[in-house]
């Protein structure tokens, strides 16, 4: 079971290679859908400290809020609002540079300036997403993308 991360200072890119196999650990032989959110939370805020970072559920036509790391935040997201809703409705990854350009986007913290949103699949149908806010704008590129597509892709689904 888990111990202490070790977490690298770097470069985005070696900071993910570093927490990769870390989360690739943590989630190895426990199929525990929210144990498994929350340590993947857990694990990317401690590497990264970014504002809010975690997870909606689909729940019938709702995104409902999942374990996350970060102030409190907006509990039910319907299907195609917010970047959440967006992200779930074109079934693929969203990085908004300036939250407040984009249309409809939901503002739990003002804080907020930039996110990425990453759905999460099983047998191509989108069982929730994972979703990055940070204070500052333009944070996430694809190196984020590819990543975090990664990272969600380790979830196990039972
Ligand atoms: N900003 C998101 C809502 C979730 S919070 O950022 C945690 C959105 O527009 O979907």
């Amino acid at each position: 079971m888990a111990e202490d991360l070790s977490i690298l200072k770097g470069s985005k890119q070696e900071q993910y290679e570093s927490i990769l196999p870390q989360i690739e650990g943590l989630l190895t032989g426990e199929n525990n859908l929210i144990a498994n959110l929350a340590n993947i939370s857990a694990a990317l805020k401690e590497q990264f400290n970014w504002w809010w970072v975690g997870f909606y559920w689909v729940q019938e036509d709702e995104l409902v809020l999942g374990p996350f790391q970060g102030p409190v935040a907006c509990i039910r997201i319907k299907k195609g609002r917010g970047v959440c809703g967006a992200a779930w409705e074109q079934g693929k990854t969203l990085i908004v540079d300036d939250v407040e350009k984009f249309p409809g986007h939901i503002a739990c913290s003002s804080a907020s300036k930039s996110e990425i949103v990453v759905p999460v699949f099983k047998n191509g149908t989108i069982l929730g997403v994972l979703d990055v806010d940070s204070e500052r704008s333009a944070h996430f590129d694809e190196t984020d993308q590819q990543y975090l597509e990664k990272i969600v892709a380790l979830i196990p689904h039972n």
